[in-house]
């Protein structure tokens, strides 16, 4: 295959959205996403609902995001889907209907690592960072530190030890029994709280390593609500305006701060000028703040995707789909559903 597939499907189903995305040589012309609400009376995604939901829902998503960008089938020169990480069944569903749909139609087909798509969602954008910069993944599963040297090519700095950044944050709105999912709650409650109100743990904060831990964080905030009898019973929250404010507030200030804080050093020891957040915790306000702020202060440039990019969506992945046509790559027809897929 050569560098001229211009029309690429990109297809993502690892976890509880179904999304498809039409671009047009790197420009996003369509990108639909069905968030399955199946989930929320769980307070997490149930692997099974998932994968019926996404069988449910990719044909009707992929003929929306067809006629949204204004094209057929017979238009499509390549398809792009995700093979991993994520849930194994979910995975199944998008992987084996992108494969099945490019061997149909005589066209290439290329397996996209999700976390290779989060780190391309801020190139969906008109400025994108240049190379080499320093990504910052944070997202449901993942909190990763990557520097990225050039196109496709991830060396990985730290990650985290225990629970991922998107996880803490809705472990702990669990606890204070505000829903699921919980960051964009919390991001809310926050904006009037007093982050000062309370000290949480930064964890690592003076190691030399840049690797992450939000599990001693979690823990900190379990006891703080234990001990003021303020822990959620049945999905009712206890504590009320200001506390639950200040509680929120002060818990994602610890986490934007060990994020920001592992973030500029390793941009100090790697000399790089430009930074990309992505993942579903680059929608959070105040971390979105804190980064511009120290990132003016130091003469770095830092790229967030739009909110849409942020959570997960084919478009990112279309269009690492789309970097790797270009270098002639394809996919086997035998590439299978990795769920424990890294980058790095
Ligand atoms: N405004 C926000 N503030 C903080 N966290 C947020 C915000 N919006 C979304 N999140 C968090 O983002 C996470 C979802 O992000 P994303 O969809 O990228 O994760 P995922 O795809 O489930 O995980 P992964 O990409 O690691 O496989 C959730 O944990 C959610 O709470
Ligand atoms: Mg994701």
């Amino acid at each position: 295959m050569s560098g001229n597939c211009n029309i690429i499907l990109g297809i993502e189903t690892s976890c509880d959205e179904t999304s498809v995305a039409v671009l047009d040589n790197g420009t996003v012309n369509s990108n639909i996403i069905s968030s399955q609400v199946v989930h929320k009376e769980y307070g997490g995604v149930v692997p099974e609902l998932a994968s019926r939901a996404h069988m449910k829902m990719i044909v009707p998503i992929m003929q929306e995001a067809l006629a949204q960008a204004d094209v057929s089938l017979e238009d499509v020169d390549a398809v792009a889907a995700v093979y991993g990480p994520g849930l194994v069944g979910a995975l199944l569903v998008g992987l084996n209907f992108g494969k099945a749909l490019a061997w149909a139609r005589g066209i290439p087909f290329i397996g996209v690592n999700h976390m290779e798509g989060h780190i391309y969602s801020t190139f969906l954008e008109d400025e994108k960072p240049e190379y080499p910069f320093i990504c910052l993944t944070v997202s449901g599963g993942h909190t990763d530190l990557l520097f990225i040297k050039e196109p496709l090519v991830y060396e990985r700095l730290g990650r985290t030890r225990d629970d991922a950044a998107g996880e803490a944050f809705d472990k702990v709105a669990k606890m204070l029994g505000i829903g699921y999912p919980g960051g964009p709650v919390i991001d809310k409650l926050a904006r009037d709280g007093n982050p000062g109100a309370i000290s949480f743990p930064r964890s690592y904060a003076q190691a030399e390593h840049y690797d992450f831990s939000f599990s001693g964080l979690k823990t900190s905030v379990l006891y703080y609500l234990r001990d003021r009898d303020l822990l959620a019973s049945d999905g009712k929250p206890v504590a009320r305006s200001p506390k639950l404010n200040d509680i929120c507030a002060s818990f994602q200030e610890a986490i934007v701060d060990s994020l920001v804080e592992k973030t500029r050093r390793a941009v100090i020891d790697r000399d790089v000028k430009h930074v990309a957040v992505v993942g579903g915790v680059s929608a959070n306000s105040r971390l979105r703040e804190v980064f511009q702020l120290t990132a003016s202060k130091t003469g770095v440039k830092v790229y967030f995707p739009r909110l849409e990019y942020c959570t997960d969506n084919a478009a990112m992945i279309a269009y690492a789909g789309w970097l790797r046509s270009q270098r002639g790559e394809t996919s086997p027809a035998s590439l299978t559903a990795i769920p424990n897929l890294n980058v790095a």
